[in-house]
């Protein structure tokens, strides 16, 4: 039993994902009370693991945010949304709502608490960039048409109310952009670059790279991630951001599977597939911002994160033995099994 008061009652939407659930380990961690509110679209309970051994700080509520919800907390942090194109084109009507609907009944929420919002938007507010790199004074190039869409103009919408809401009402909502962020528990098979390369890699897959692999990226490791958001939550009342939260070193897809290939050790050959419709081509905060306001910048190299992420993964098809593919391509339906390493490779630890 815990005699000792926690500090902060947090609400965290997403709590569940991988973002949340580090963010939600890291609140544990300093002494707060965590109401950890998640549907499980994409996040699962085995998430929150680590976080439970918090137990008597930790709430765990299956709720879908798109409709209302109803809690006494110091402060919201609102990660609720698919993040990834292939589970938010899945259903992109519930993606939009729950972008949208999410940012509504987490700030009605807000309102009547009168509490702090940090809402996780994201770089593909900038679209495929004119700009390069991304500052948060760019305005985007977003196609509001295109396959993309429903996350891209969502998150882009969620943000204009998280600033109507601080107009209209004087309510303090921080809105953060995050680009590209990695590390362990991320979705097996939801496409995203890093996970999806090591899941290749350690089955010895091909690797499939899209396009001619020169198309950039910027790799942020989640615990860098989460010291950002802490440090946002703490900002006074003045800062409402957007602040773009990335790590500013830029590096070629076809590099990074290269490098996942040598970390590994694994015998995968790197193959190519045409590239996605609007698939940004360059990817790169400028964080200025951060820097000066926040005090805040990554100290991951990747060469670390990679391995901690690795660690993870093999970790993880270690011990779980059904199949999956690590695909970009979409599938029927958001899972988590893991798949069967027939030789599992060796991690390399390079210099970083
Ligand atoms: N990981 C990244 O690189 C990245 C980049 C940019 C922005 N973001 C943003 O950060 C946030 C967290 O992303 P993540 O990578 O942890 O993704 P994730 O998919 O792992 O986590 C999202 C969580 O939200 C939950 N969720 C989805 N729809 C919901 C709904 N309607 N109601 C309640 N819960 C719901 C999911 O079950 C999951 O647990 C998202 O808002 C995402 O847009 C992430």
């Amino acid at each position: 039993m815990n005699l000792v008061a926690p500090q902060k009652r947090f609400l965290v939407t997403g709590g569940a994902g991988f973002i949340g659930s580090h963010l939600c380990e890291r609140l544990l961690e300093d002494g707060h009370y965590v109401i950890c509110l998640d549907s499980f679209f994409t996040g699962h309970r085995g998430n929150l693991q680590a976080a439970a051994r918090y137990a008597d700080n930790l709430e765990v509520i299956r709720h879908d945010v798109t409709q209302p919800f109803d809690f006494e907390v110091d402060g919201i942090f609102n990660l609720a949304c698919p993040a990834s194109p292939i589970h938010y084109q899945r259903d992109p009507i519930h993606t939009i709502r729950t972008s949208y609907l999410g940012a509504e009944n987490t700030l009605e929420l807000a309102r009547r608490l009168r509490a702090p919002v940090v809402h996780t938007s994201t770089s593909e507010v900038y679209g495929d960039p004119e700009q390069h790199p991304q500052t948060e004074g760019y305005w985007g190039n977003v196609n509001p048409i295109g396959p993309r869409a429903c996350y891209d103009e969502s998150k882009r919408c969620a943000e204009t109310l998280m600033f109507a809401y601080r107009s209209h009402y004087g309510l303090p909502t921080k809105t953060v952009r995050i680009f590209n962020t990695y590390g362990p528990r991320m979705h097996p098979n939801d496409g995203r670059v890093v996970s999806t390369f090591i899941v290749q890699a350690l089955q010895n897959k091909p690797i499939t790279v899209f396009g001619a692999g020169t198309q950039t990226r910027s790799f942020c490791y989640v615990d860098d991630m989460v010291d950002a958001l802490m440090r946002v939550m703490k900002t006074g009342d003045e800062f409402s951001g957007p602040v773009n939260l990335g790590n500013p070193v830029e590096l070629e897809v076809g590099q990074l599977a290269e490098l996942i290939v040598e970390m590994t050790g694994s015998s995968s050959p790197i193959i190519r597939k045409p590239l996605p419709q609007d698939d940004p081509r360059k990817r790169r905060p400028d964080i200025s911002v951060a820097k000066a306001e926040l005090g805040w910048e990554p100290t991951t190299g990747i060469h670390d994160g990679l391995t901690r992420t690795i660690a993870h993964f093999e970790e993880a098809l270690v011990a779980r033995s059904a199949p999956i593919m690590a695909t970009l391509e979409p599938q029927a339906a958001p899972s988590h099994p893991m798949p069967e390493v027939r030789q599992p490779a060796k991690v390399t630890q390079l210099a970083s």
